[in-house]
């Protein structure tokens, strides 16, 4: 399949995009959207990781790394719909592990809704395994995976 995104780190003049890309996908991002400032206090003081996929000049995937000690946690990993299963997220967790690699984390890990079967099988498709369960994490009776990958 011919595919011509591309994805990269977020530069400095896209926190604003990234800030309304969330709000334009609110359903998935819910209340919990990062202004601006907030984005750019992430990944310049703190050397955190956020990757954007294009297409053409547009932003339709984002991608949202926080370093945790000696490794990565996924916090959010979003492909716009119309381009899901063009391996755009594949590539997101490929360029994190080049991040880790480079910065020398030995881990990725996520919390996954246990209902989110898609999520969990992509995640498992790219070598990811559960390592534990956290019960009522998203609410009564709505658990949470919880994946590692190392590296
Ligand atoms: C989970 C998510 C990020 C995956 O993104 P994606 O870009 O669709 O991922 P990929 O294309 O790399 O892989 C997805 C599937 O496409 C398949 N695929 C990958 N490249 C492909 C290609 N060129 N042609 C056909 N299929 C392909 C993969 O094998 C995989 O198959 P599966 O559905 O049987 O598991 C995306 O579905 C999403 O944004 N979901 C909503 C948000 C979410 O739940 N995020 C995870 C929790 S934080």
């Amino acid at each position: 399949m011919q595919n011509d995104n591309n994805i990269r780190q977020i530069n400095t003049k896209e926190f604003k995009t990234v800030e309304l890309f969330q709000k334009k996908f609110s359903s998935f991002f819910g209340n919990n959207i990062w202004k601006s400032d907030e984005i750019k206090n992430f990944v310049t003081t703190k050397k955190n990781l956020i990757l954007v996929a294009f297409e053409k000049d547009k932003i339709i995937g984002l991608a949202i790394f926080i370093r945790v000690g000696d490794g990565l946690d996924i916090y959010t990993i979003f492909v716009e719909p119309l381009f899901r299963n063009k391996s755009i997220g594949t590539k997101f967790l490929e360029e994190a592990k080049n991040f880790c690699v480079l910065n020398s984390l030995k881990n990725i890990k996520l919390e996954v809704n246990k209902r989110n079967e898609l999520a969990i099988n992509f995640y498992k498709k790219n070598n990811f395994f559960c390592v534990g369960l956290r019960k009522n994490y998203y609410g009564f009776e709505d658990d949470a995976l919880i994946m590692e990958l190392d590296i």
